[in-house]
């Protein structure tokens, strides 16, 4: 009976796509972010990276350079927000389609550091997830505690919540285009990680979400990555829990041989 569950768990870890993507934050001029982009390659070049998707998130002025730098390369390219109009009067806002035509096949959608300075609530997220799955873009879709949550012990309430009400709308099927990133906020930048035990427990109470909103099948095959200081000294730790599906990678995204060291622990 063990054997059969165990045998069931590691078969569903291994047909999820183990995702592993960097966030670049406000970071990097288009001329730095190919340099960037070109040090990546040159890091992976000549190795079995087919274990992993590997995702860039660059910041908008960088989208178009970094799209033609990637040509014939693993790498994808990802957008770091998008606004929920298609069009219109929105002054320092980008839509959908202009990310799309400018190569992006993913955007960044609630990271905290929006939820935190710049006044994304759940319901923007929701917004802007339905914009950008309507469009075509698939969506990386930050959660995660603060630390006073942490040590209120509501975590996997708020982590719930979270997803409940960003994904409300989202169909199951577009379920197939959304990855989850469970980013807990006091982890972001701090250099405090998560231990491998903390991130696998709320990633497996996400997906006990995903599976209560559409069902066992969507959760089994959604991605859910694990972010906050995740580095190249402890990545292999953390992806190797069942649940933890990949990475988001600030800070070590931005040195390539870091990264690549990230994307081995991911093969
Ligand atoms: P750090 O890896 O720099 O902690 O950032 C994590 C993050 O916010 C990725 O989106």
């Amino acid at each position: 009976m063990y054997i059969i569950s165990l045998k069931y768990i590691i078969m569903n870890k291994a047909t999820r796509k183990t995702v592993i993507a960097g966030n670049w934050k406000m970071n990097k001029t288009p001329d730095e972010a190919v340099a960037l982009i070109e040090a990546i390659k040159a890091e992976i070049a000549g190795k079995d990276t087919s274990g992993c998707d590997i995702i860039a998130g660059v910041p908008f002025v960088d989208l178009a350079v970094v799209a033609k730098a990637i040509e014939g390369s693993p790498i994808k390219l990802a957008a770091q927000n998008v606004h929920w109009a298609a069009s219109g009067a929105f002054t320092g806002e980008i839509s959908a389609d202009m990310l799309k035509a400018v190569g992006a096949e993913y955007v960044i959608i609630g990271h905290s550091e929006r939820r935190q300075y710049f006044g994304e609530t759940d319901e923007t997220v929701n917004k802007r997830t339905a914009a950008a799955l309507a469009a075509g873009l698939k969506v990386i879709l930050c959660v995660g505690e603060l630390k006073e949550e942490r040590l209120s012990g509501i975590t996997e309430e708020i982590v719930a919540m979270q997803v409940k009400l960003d994904l409300a709308g989202v169909s199951k099927e577009d379920m197939a285009n959304v990855i989850i990133a469970y980013e807990p906020v006091w982890a972001i930048g701090t250099g405090l990680t998560a231990t491998a035990e903390q991130a696998e427990e709320v990633c497996a109470a996400i997906r006990g979400v995903i599976a209560k909103l559409y069902d066992e099948t969507v959760a089994e095959a959604t991605t859910i990555q694990y972010g906050g200081s995740m580095n190249a000294g402890n990545a292999a730790e953390l992806l190797s829990m069942k649940n933890v599906d990949g990475g988001l990678i600030g800070g070590a995204s931005l040195k390539a041989p870091d990264f690549a060291v990230i994307i081995g622990a991911a093969q």
